[in-house]
């Protein structure tokens, strides 16, 4: 089968390294991709964002199923352009896809759906943000509405900083005024067909900047999977995901279909444990970044033959998804200054050693159980030797899988010590509470080599 991947980050590198992991059953094209992704699969530079573009390629070139990895294609309408030309696409269309696109069409569904969420006041103006803060009370939680790469969201027991968020995201739109939920993060994956669902295995992710949930949020600067304690607290991980699948999944899957707007893709369910019960914070419309590096690599079913029966309604007859218990680790590094304005174009050094060909021939496959996905790189070939560079916040997502924690971690961070980017910043504590106490801890975050 001929795929499309789109997208040009970590999460669409773990997709096409999932995808390659199957063998040669298919050819794999990669639309815009990086340095790393450019380096397993052909890419081809298209804008993922352009409905005509993608659609147009793909009958061009003959393409059987098309997998869209971000959240703008998806919003821009790629998908539904794909589906008017009888392309199979894993992807949601823009209508659906609003479940991420917009906080407030998401609310509306889960009101609608009964899908249990924090209370929430949409706020158009800067009266009704502040008095709805008052009401809240701290810790204050203010979103924009609309896509904001992760930056929209502000936490805060600051009331005055709480209100100059909102002032700032309201002149781009609305935000969202929610209660603080207490608890636990988890997100969950959920497969769906438009009317049934399929979970991958949960991960965590760790949103804040510095080590100790510190610092601003930020896309995710790493996670874990799977979630040793949901066992102590659930009984079993498929006791909570069914939980999730009957209380919050199925529930919104439905009513997006009542609504004849189907979910045809991946429904990234944000969710925090409270001691009320399992509550939503977010929908997202696609994988998570970077939990999909953590999640893929323990899939054992293989990942086109999933994607591909969600993509044309038939996940009911596929099989269900199968996991390795190995565990896995990731963790991002950042370029100086991410996520405010990131400084760009730094040469990565010592990407050879860390990543040198491993046995599978993939790109970012080195040291035992290391794989270094790429998420903002690019090969600049204009001086005497080949150098990558990175071009944006996240630069990197290093994955170790091991049969325990301590080991994996001892893994990516190995792995992160050899690698160079002057400025560069990532956390030490990664999955670090679930490790055993005497893993030891690297002592510091600052990327060696960056002379
Ligand atoms: P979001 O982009 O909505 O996932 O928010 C980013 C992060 O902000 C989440 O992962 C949480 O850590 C935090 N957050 C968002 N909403 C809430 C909430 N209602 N209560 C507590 N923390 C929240
Ligand atoms: N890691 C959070 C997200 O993908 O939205």
């Amino acid at each position: 089968m001929k795929i499309l991947v789109l997208g040009s980050g970590a999460r669409e590198h773990a997709i096409i390294t999932a995808l390659l992991r199957e063998g040669d059953a298919h050819e794999i094209v990669a639309a815009p991709g990086n340095a790393g992704i450019a380096a397993d699969v052909p890419t081809v530079d298209l804008d993922a964002s352009d409905p005509q573009a993608v659609a147009n390629y793909a009958l061009a070139e003959d393409v059987q199923f098309v997998v869209i990895g971000p959240e703008a294609p998806l919003v821009a309408g790629v998908a539904d352009a794909l589906r008017t030309r009888g392309i199979p696409v894993f992807g949601p269309g823009k209508e659906a896809a609003a479940l991420e696109g917009s906080k407030a069409f998401a609310k509306r569904i889960m009101d609608a759906a009964g899908v249990p969420t924090g209370r929430a006041v949409n706020a158009a103006t800067l009266a009704e943000a502040e008095s709805t803060l008052a009401e809240f009370g701290a810790p204050y939680v203010v979103k924009a509405d609309g896509l904001a790469a992760g930056k929209g969201v502000l936490v805060t027991t600051d009331l005055a900083e709480a209100t100059a968020h909102a002032r700032h995201w309201l002149q781009h739109g609305d935000v969202l005024i929610e209660e603080f939920l207490d608890g636990e993060e988890v997100s969950l994956f959920l497969l769906s067909d438009g009317h049934s669902v399929a979970a991958l295995s949960p991960a965590q992710d760790y949103k804040r900047l510095l080590d100790g949930d510190e610092g601003p949020n930020t896309g995710g600067m790493g996670a874990y999977s799977p979630l040793p304690w949901l066992d102590e607290r659930f009984g079993s991980e498929k006791a909570f995901v069914d939980e999730v699948i009957d209380t919050v999944a199925l529930p919104t899957i439905r009513q997006l279909a009542a609504e004849n707007t189907p979910f045809i893709g991946l429904l990234y369910c944000g969710l925090i444990l409270t001691s009320k019960g399992i509550r939503v914070i977010e929908f997202n419309a696609r994988f998570g970044d970077p939990e999909t590096q953590v999640v893929l690599p323990r899939l054992t079913t293989p990942l086109s033959t999933l994607l591909f029966a969600a993509a044309t309604g038939t996940l009911g007859q596929a099989p269900r998804p199968e996991f390795a218990p190995d565990v896995a680790v990731t963790v991002v590094l950042a370029s100086e200054n991410y996520p405010g304005s990131p400084v760009t174009g730094r040469v990565i050094t010592g990407l050879d050693e860390a990543l040198s060909v491993g046995a599978s021939g993939l790109s970012g496959t080195g040291l035992d159980g290391v794989t270094v996905m790429h998420a903002a790189t690019d090969r600049d070939e204009s001086g005497d030797a080949p150098v990558i560079r990175a071009t944006g916040g996240r630069v990197l997502s290093v994955v170790a899988t091991a049969p325990d924690f301590g080991t994996a971690r001892d893994r990516v961070y190995g792995a992160l010590a050899g690698i160079g980017l002057e400025g560069s910043q990532y956390r030490t504590d990664i999955a670090a509470r679930v490790a055993p106490a005497a893993a030891p801890a690297p002592a510091t975050g600052t990327a060696g080599g960056a002379a």
